[in-house]
């Protein structure tokens, strides 16, 4: 059975101590439920959200990584110094590094691995935008997002990685995707998975859906036989409102 997994993925958005408000509102929901709860958060906020959630369930997030262990890379974070701070996850490849900093396939690749090597558990996040999926194409596009993105990771590492199918026209737009189209999507994802690493490890992979997520809407999305949790963005600013999704 795959434990339902809920991420919030802050973005570039609150200030610390509105942050610290918002993980303290959460934890005793996360103590009472089952699911998998997490909060990524801009990289200054890491060590103190550690320290806030200390002893409770929710585990922490990262929002990006440099592929690289150190080096001349100005302004970039490293593996290791996420996981020296403690951090869970790792969002990887989210469509707005995409589109705004020049994140390709070939990179997302490259940071999964070494995310994996660092022992953090990656949020691969992939999507079609609005013109492929009304020409069609959303299947194919995603399909070459995942085998690229995967590219030589084994069996046993690809059980360690989530991924988040989030079409990028249903992102902070209000515009959910239908749950069936999501859960069409993650299905289709899975089954790539299957053809790759076999059913074993294909029925093992958490994967969520993101794209206007919310209370009104958590319980159907996460109903769906093939999504596994949610990748937040503007409704896990809100402690009710997130509470709420955990709570589907
Ligand atoms: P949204 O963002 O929930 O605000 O649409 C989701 C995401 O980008 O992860």
């Amino acid at each position: 059975m795959r434990v339902p997994f809920i991420a919030g993925n802050w973005k570039m958005n609150l200030s610390l101590e509105e942050g610290k408000a918002l993980v303290n509102e959460l934890k005793e929901t996360a103590s009472k439920t089952d699911v998998q709860v997490a909060v990524c958060v801009p990289f200054v906020y890491l060590s103190a959200i550690k320290e806030e959630i200390k002893g409770s369930k929710i585990k922490l997030g990262a929002q990006n990584m440099h592929w690289e262990e150190s080096g001349a890379y100005t302004g970039e974070v490293s593996p290791s110094m996420l996981k020296e701070i403690g951090a869970d996850y790792v969002v990887i490849g989210h469509s707005e590094r995409r589109e705004y900093f020049a994140e390709t396939d070939e990179t997302v690749n490259k940071k999964i691995k070494s995310a994996l090597v660092h022992d953090l558990l990656p949020i691969f996040c992939c999507g079609e935008s609005l013109e492929t999926r009304e020409a069609g194409n959303e299947k194919t596009w995603v399909r070459e997002q995942i085998i690229k993105g995967l590219d030589g990771i084994d069996q046993e590492d690809m059980k360690k990685i989530v991924i988040a199918y989030e079409p990028i026209w249903a992102i902070g737009t209000g515009k959910t995707a239908t749950s069936e189209q999501a859960n069409e999507m993650c299905a289709y994802i899975r089954s790539i998975l299957e053809e790759k690493y076999g059913s074993e490890v294909s029925e093992e992979v958490i994967i969520q859906y993101g794209g206007s997520v919310k209370a009104a809407n958590a319980t159907e999305i996460m109903n769906q036989e093939d999504i596994d949790g949610a990748l937040v963005g503007g409704a896990s600013l809100k402690g009710a409102e997130f509470i709420d999704i955990i709570n589907f």
